[in-house]
């Protein structure tokens, strides 16, 4: 059963004190109705395994499985941030809605491929595939594409004469080796015999990913529907979820946020990408001496969490939705009074969908903890949120027209940053507060069409010698501004952005710093800002310690970017802004190390090392010169091996610096270091500007003077050239 939850009130001027809980007392009665064959059900067994994946139920057998499933598609995902994950849902969907053929989504990582030239001709693989790293495979692509390289079938066949299969790659072409997985795939398989239908599609997230996925799809369908002899027109409109209410649900087992099943099971999982750690916030403060931005820096305890880390690892930080957005959304679909129900999910195919979150729960925690309702919605809701408004209404025409029409949702929607509530509002007037009929919009519909939340990555910025109890992070609050896009009346009075994770960070630092004597800086922001707010106490208040210390859910992501193990190679890093996050925790480890070898070997320990050179730009030097103090400190422990060289682009009176002119400036020195020394080179920060010109300069240093192209490859190839870039 498919639940409508209803009705829906669109009205700018929120709360509305008179209307909202009349219509929340209808909604209720209507739900309750809705929903009445389950009323006698009691929470039963507990589906998911949280906002993950689920585990095959035929085995590891990737050929058995699909034979089982009787599915003739396939959508197989490498994601690390799940778009792609989330497209390959969509890629489905579309099969099923198009032709009514259901298809099997797989996370490789599940899977055995050894079997994969078993597969027979009437089944089409469809594989979509991110970039990682510096050109890598996701984590749970890495092993399939290991596989690949030299593959060994079980039946002993050495080719894939029968496999049928179809690329959709991300990427981003801010990046040297665009859509570099995706390609490398399609030449793979190809060299193997096996045959791609349609072109290979290529999502550039730097433009649009999802423009770039709706100009490939018409090509591609069409290739599927004559291989697979499809008939177009076959499908009805299925919800992907059954959903039931559960009013005598023990409340103790229900998810109220809980990010993982095991949070309310007894369970020792370690804690990862799948179960986060509540760390507690044993410290945090604002990083920037003045000016308008916010820059924090926290920092984790880890202690008996079993969590371990290496500088130059990430964090991943698992945010909450900010309450006014939570607020608005719930209001706008009229669902205020059944917030708290208990609701279970179970997917109507569960081959097609998964619940995304742990079951059961309530929408108040699925609007606050699972999904991404804070996000820009894309041109594909528009198109799919128009089939509820109300046939020949000016809402349905505008929500047609933006998903249907890439300009006028470019200006009208993308331009704005539209998030979901306010497209709705928008879609239904001109922005002028009204009680117009409402519409619904099902339940179902929405989880389905809402990208799950997602944790968000950060260079770690402290080192386990120095800090073994604890992980540190230097995050840039993220707001800009609707303003500069042309804001027009009808989008939203709010005139700023605000990034979801680092203003919940911001607002546990102003709660810690509140009890500290200095001010927080984000008072200084404009009195147009409402800085977000956010139920920092968490689920059950259990981010909030006994200790008094608020808690926040993260795990820590391995990377390959390390510090040569002889600290008598030299060292270049170059991080400007928040890129430095990471080579605090560099120098650190090597500060450590300074300590160790002083006490067994003297005050002369450190005379064969090699220059650490920082190079660091910033705005201005009072304004946000990130740990300008400690570097001072680690410099005096490490013997003056330790120099920082900055460059400054907004000092009054001064012509703008960057950190390439600085590294153009040092060329003899630098190529002594790189290519007579053997040193190491570290880019951390700004993918798309920064980054590409730091190593145009560093191509002509290497090349002494001419193209060094090959000269740099071969850096990188011996890992002496290492980038952490975003
Ligand atoms: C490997 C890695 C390491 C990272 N390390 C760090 C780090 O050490 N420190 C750090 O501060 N960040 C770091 N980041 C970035 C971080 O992960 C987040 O992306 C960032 O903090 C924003 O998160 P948020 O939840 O606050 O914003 P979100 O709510 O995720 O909003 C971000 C989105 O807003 C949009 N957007 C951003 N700026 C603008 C703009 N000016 N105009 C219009 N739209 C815009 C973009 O669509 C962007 O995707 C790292 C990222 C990666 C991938
Ligand atoms: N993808 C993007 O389009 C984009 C753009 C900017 C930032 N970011 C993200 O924001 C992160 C952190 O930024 P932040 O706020 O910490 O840095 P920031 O404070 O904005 O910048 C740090 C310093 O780098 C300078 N800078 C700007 N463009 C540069 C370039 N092309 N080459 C070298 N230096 C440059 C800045 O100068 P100015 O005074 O000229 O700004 C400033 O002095 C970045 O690493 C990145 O993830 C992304
Ligand atoms: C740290 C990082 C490294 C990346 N490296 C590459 C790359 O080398 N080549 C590329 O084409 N895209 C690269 N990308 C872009 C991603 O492929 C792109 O954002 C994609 O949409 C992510 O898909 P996912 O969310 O499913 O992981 C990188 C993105 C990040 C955050």
């Amino acid at each position: 059963m498919s639940c409508i939850i209803t009705p829906s009130l669109f009205d700018f001027s929120l709360p509305n004190a008179l209307f909202l809980p009349l219509v929340g007392i209808i909604a209720a009665i209507f739900l309750r109705k809705t929903l009445s064959p389950s009323f006698k059900m009691s929470v039963g067994p507990i589906h998911t395994s949280g906002p993950c994946h689920l585990a095959p139920t035929a085995g590891r057998d990737f050929a058995k499985a699909l034979e089982a499933s009787g599915k003739h598609i396939a959508c197989i995902y490498g994601s690390q941030t799940g778009t792609a994950e989330d497209l390959a849902l969509t890629l489905a969907k579309e099969c099923k809605s198009r032709f009514g053929e259901s298809s099997l989504v797989a996370d490789p990582d599940n899977y055995d491929f050894d079997t994969l030239d078993e597969i027979p001709k009437d089944k089409v693989l469809i594989f979509v595939v991110a970039t990682h790293g510096e050109g890598e495979p996701t984590e749970n692509a890495a092993d399939f594409m290991e596989f690949l390289n030299e593959p060994s079938f079980s039946s002993g066949a050495t080719t894939l004469d029968n496999l049928h299969y179809i690329i959709f790659a991300l990427g981003n072409r801010t990046y040297e080796h665009f859509c570099a997985v995706g390609r490398q795939l399609d030449a793979k398989l190809t060299a193997l015999g096996a045959k791609r239908l349609g072109a290979l599609g290529e999502g550039d997230a730097d433009k649009s990913t999802e423009e770039d996925y709706l100009a490939w799809k018409a090509g591609m369908f069409q290739a599927l529907r004559q291989h697979l002899a499809l008939e177009e027109g076959r499908a009805v409109d299925q919800p992907d979820f059954e959903i039931d209410e559960l009013p005598n649900a023990d409340i103790s087992s229900v998810y109220l946020g809980e990010l993982s099943r095991g949070a309310l099971l007894p369970s020792s999982e370690l804690s990862g990408p799948k179960n986060p750690h509540l760390a507690p916030l044993l410290s945090s403060r604002e990083l920037y001496a003045a000016g308008e931005r916010n820059c924090v820096f926290a920092e984790f305890g880890i202690k008996n969490s079993g969590m371990h880390y290496e500088a130059g690892d990430h964090l991943g930080i698992w945010p909450m939705n900010p309450n006014e957005e939570v607020e608005r959304l719930i209001s706008v679909l009229g669902f205020d009074q059944r917030r708290h129900a208990v609701i279970d999910m179970v997917p109507l195919d569960p081959a097609l969908a998964k619940v995304p979150f742990p079951t059961p729960t309530t929408m108040d925690a699925i609007f606050r903890h699972y999904l991404d309702i804070n996000a820009t919605v894309s041109r594909q809701t528009c198109a799919a949120l128009a089939r509820w408004a109300p046939e020949e209404s000016e809402a349905r025409r505008r929500l047609v027209r933006w998903g249907s029409d890439k300009g006028a949702f470019h200006t009208e929607v993308a331009q704005h940053h539209l998030k979901l509530s306010e497209l709705i509002m928008y879609a239904n007037n001109e922005g002028v507060p009204s009680q117009r009929a409402p519409w619904s919009i099902p339940f179902d519909r929405l989880v389905s069409l809402v990208p799950r939340l997602q944790p968000r990555y950060y260079s770690i910025s402290s080192s386990p010698r120095l800090f073994p109890d604890s992980i540190h992070v230097t995050a840039v609050v993220l707001k800009y501004s609707r303003e500069s896009l042309g804001r027009t009346a009808h989008t939203t009075s709010e005139t700023f952005v605000y990034g979801t994770t680092t203003n919940y960070l911001l607002g546990l630092t102003s709660k810690v710093e509140m009890e500290a004597p200095q001010q927080l800086r984000s008072t200084k922001d404009t009195a147009e800002a409402r800085l977000p707010t956010y139920n920092m106490a968490g689920p059950r208040d259990k981010y909030l310690g006994g200790d008094g210390l608020f808690r926040v859910p993260i795990h820590v992501r391995k990377s390959t970017f390390r510090l040569p193990t002889s600290p008598t190679v030299p060292v270049i890093m170059v991080g400007p802004g928040t890129g430095v996050a990471p080579f605090r925790g560099f120098i650190q480890d090597r500060v450590a190390l300074a300590r160790a070898v002083k006490k067994t070997e003297g005050p002369k320990a450190l005379k064969a090392w090699g220059d650490i050179l920082l190079y660091f730009g910033c705005r201005a030097p009072d304004i946000d010169y990130l740990y300008s103090d400690e570097w001072q400190e680690y410099a005096k422990e490490l013997d003056g091996k330790f120099k920082v060289y900055t460059a400054f682009s907004r000092v009054l009176g001064k012509d703008k610096v960057y950190v390439q002119q600085l590294l153009s400036g040092h060329r003899e020195m630098v190529r002594k270091a790189i290519v007579d020394d053997g040193g190491y080179v570290y880019i951390c920060g700004d993918a798309k500007g920064m980054a590409k010109s730091v190593e145009d300069v560093l191509r002509n240093i290497v090349g002494d003077g001419q193209d060094g192209e090959a000269e740099l490859q071969l850096l990188k190839k011996k890992k002496r050239l290492q980038l952490d870039v975003w």
